[in-house]
C-alpha cells in the first residue's frame, strides 16, 4: 500500500495538510517541507535541489563535517575519567554542522547567543510536537489559545525571526569577511538572481533546514550507537573493518574512506530499518479523487505511512525485530525510496532531499566514534538494561544514553540510567488516523502498519485500509 501511495499515486498524494505550527513557523507554507503541491513547491524544490543539495554543494561543506567530526572526538578524549553524555554532544554535533553549514555559525559554550538560540530550538521542537486544537476541529481554535498555546508559538516565532532577521542582515553587510558560500549567501544569490524570493521565504528554508537535519542525523548516530553497545560482536566487526580500511595510523576517518566501509554502512542502513527517525513520515494529503487498494480517497485527506512498521514486517523480513546489518551485505535494498520494504527518507517527488548529506554526517561519525574508542558497557549493567523504547511524536526518537564513562586510554563506557522498564510504546498497533477537517470529518482514513486491527475499527466511520495492499473490501 505504501508503494501505492508513494509510486502509483506520488502525485495524488504529495501535498501536505495546512497545520496551525508548521504554517506558522514556514511565513505561510513558504518553505519546502509543508508547502503544498504547486507551482511554487516545484520552483522551491528545484532551488533547494540544484543549489543547496546538489553533489558539488555537499562537497563543498565537506571540510565542517571532518572538522566538527575531530572536535566531538578531541573532546571525548579530552574527558578522560569524566562521564560524557554522548546524546549531548552527538546532539551538539549534528547542531553545529547544519548551522555552520546554513549560516557560518557554530554554538560556543557559554557564549549567551548560542544558548539563547538552542533554548528557542528546543522550544521550537516542544512545538512542532504539541498537539493544536484547532488542526482537527478548526472551530475550536480557541482552546489552543486558552491553553496559552498559540501565545506561547507566537513568542517563539517572533523570538526566532528576530534571530534570522540578524543572520540575514550580517550576510548583507558588505563588510562581512566571508570564507566559504553558505546556504544563506546562495539563497541571497539566488534571490538577486530575480526569483521571486523574499525574506520569509529565505527565512522558511532556514527553519527546515534546522528542523529537519538536525535531529534526524544526531537520532540515527545515537540509535546506532546503542545497538552497537548491545551487539558488542557486531561492534567489534563494524570496528575491525574501519580499523583496517584507514590504517592504525590515521588519527580520524575521512568521508573519502566511507566507500570502503561496507558493512558500517550496512549498520547504518540496519539501524535506520528498526529506529526510522521520521517513523511515520511526513503527513501527506491526497489533492484529488483517487482509488487505493479500492477504496476511494477523497481529496484533502492526511495520510500517514508508517514507514517504521514496514520495516518490521515479518513478510519482507527475516528476524525483523533483530539487529542484524549482514542482511544488507549482499542485498539490493537501499534507502534513497526505491525499495519499499525500506523508507526512512520517504519517496516520490516529497522524497527527502538531505538524504546524502544526512548519511555522510551519520557514516562519518559512526565510523571515527569506532575507530577512536572502545566501547563497552559499565561493570553491573546489562545490554537488557538499555531503554531501546521508541518515544512516539516528531521530537523523533532517542534512546536514553546516559553518561558515558572513559574506563582507560580510548575506552569509553556507555552507561544508562538503570530504571524500570516502562511499557513500550509500539508503534505496531498504534493505528495511524487521519481526518479531514473541517469536522465533522467528512471520511476517516485508516491505515494500519502490522497486526490486524482492534475490533472497534470496524466499526469506526470510514473506511479501513488494512495492512500493505491487503485492503478488506469487507472492513468498510
Ligand atoms: C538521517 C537523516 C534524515 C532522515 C531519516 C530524514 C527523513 C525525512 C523524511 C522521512 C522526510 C519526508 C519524506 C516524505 O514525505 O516522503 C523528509 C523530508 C525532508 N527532509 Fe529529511 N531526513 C534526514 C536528513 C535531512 C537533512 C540533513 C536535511 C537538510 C539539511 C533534510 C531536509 C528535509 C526536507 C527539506 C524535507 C521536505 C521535503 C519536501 O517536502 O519536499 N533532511 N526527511
Amino acid at each position: 500500500m505504501a508503494r501505492e501511495v508513494l509510486k502509483l499515486h506520488d502525485l495524488d498524494f504529495c501535498s501536505r495538510p495546512q497545520l496551525v505550527c508548521t504554517s506558522k513557523y514556514s511565513y505561510d507554507n513558504k518553505d519546502l517541507a509543508v508547502a503544498p503541491y504547486g507551482d511554487y513547491w516545484r520552483k522551491m524544490r528545484k532551488i533547494c535541489v540544484v543549489e543547496l543539495f546538489s553533489t558539488a554543494r555537499i562537497a563543498s561543506f565537506q571540510s565542517i563535517r571532518e572538522e566538527e567530526v575531530s572536535l566531538l572526538i578531541e573532546s571525548i578524549s579530552s574527558s578522560l575519567l569524566v562521564p560524557v553524555n554522548l546524546t549531548e554532544i552527538v546532539n551538539s554535533l549534528t547542531m553545529n554542522i547544519i548551522c555552520r553549514v546554513a549560516f557560518s555559525k557554530k554554538n560556543k559554550p557559554g557564549d549567551h547567543k548560542s544558548s539563547e538560540f538552542f533554548r528557542l530550538f528546543k522550544e521550537m521542537q516542544a512545538l512542532l510536537g504539541s498537539f493544536f486544537v484547532a488542526d482537527f476541529f478548526p472551530l475550536m481554535g480557541w482552546v489552543d489559545k486558552l491553553t496559552g498555546l498559540r501565545a506561547r508559538l507566537e513568542r517563539n516565532f517572533r523570538e526566532l525571526d528576530a534571530f534570522y532577521e540578524e543572520v540575514i542582515d550580517e550576510h548583507i553587510d558588505p563588510k562581512r569577511v566571508r570564507t566559504r558560500q553558505d546556504i544563506v549567501d546562495v539563497l541571497l544569490h539566488v534571490q538577486d538572481n530575480s526569483l521571486d524570493l523574499t525574506r520569509a521565504h529565505i527565512k522558511a528554508v532556514l527553519m527546515d533546514i534546522l528542523t529537519a537535519g538536525t535531529e534526524t542525523s544526531s537520532a540515527t548516530i545515537i540509535w546506532a550507537m546503542a545497538e552497537l553497545a548491545r551487539n558488542p560482536s557486531i561492534r567489534r566487526r563494524a570496528q575491525e573493518e574501519v580499523r583496517n580500511a584507514v590504517g592504525g595510523s590515521k588519527e580520524c576517518v575521512k568521508e573519502g574512506d566511507l566507500n570502503r566501509l561496507r558493512y558500517v554502512k550496512s549498520v547504518v542502513k540496519e539501524t535506520l530499518r528498526l529506529h526510522s527517525p521520521v517513523p511515520l513520515l511526513l503527513l501527506r494529503e491526497s489533492m484529488r479523487t483517487c482509488e487505493v487498494g479500492g477504496y476511494q480517497i477523497e481529496p484533502k485527506t492526511r495520510v500517514y505511512v508508517n514507514a517504521w512498521g514496514i520495516a518490521r514486517d515479518p513478510k519482507t523480513w527475516e528476524k525483523p525485530e533483530e539487529f542484524w546489518p549482514e542482511r544488507f551485505m549482499d542485498s539490493s535494498i537501499d534507502v534513497l525510496g526505491q525499495s519499499f520494504e525500506l523508507i526512512p527518507f520517504g519517496s516520490g517527488r516529497r522524497v527527502c532531499p538531505g538524504l546524502n548529506l544526512g548519511m555522510t554526517t551519520v557514516e562519518l561519525t559512526l565510523a571515527n566514534l569506532l575507530h577512536c574508542f572502545d566501547w563497552k558497557l559499565p561493570n553491573g549493567i546489562r545490554t537488557d538494561d538499555l531503554d531501546m523504547d521508541d518515544a512516539p511524536g516528531l521530537k523523533l526518537l532517542l534512546p536514553i544514553l546516559g553518561p558515558a564513562k572513559l574506563k582507560k586510554r580510548k575506552r569509553i563506557t556507555i552507561q544508562t540510567p538503570s530504571r524500570p522498564k516502562k511499557a513500550s510504546h509500539n508503534w505496531k498497533f498504534a493505528p495511524t488516523w487521519f481526518s479531514l477537517p473541517p469536522f465533522p470529518m467528512a471520511f476517516v482514513t485508516e491505515i494500519w502498519g502490522l497486526g490486524a486491527p482492534p475490533a472497534w475499527a470496524s466499526s469506526h466511520p470510514g473506511r479501513l485500509l488494512s495492512g500493505y495492499g491487503e485492503a478488506d473490501p469487507q472492513a468498510t
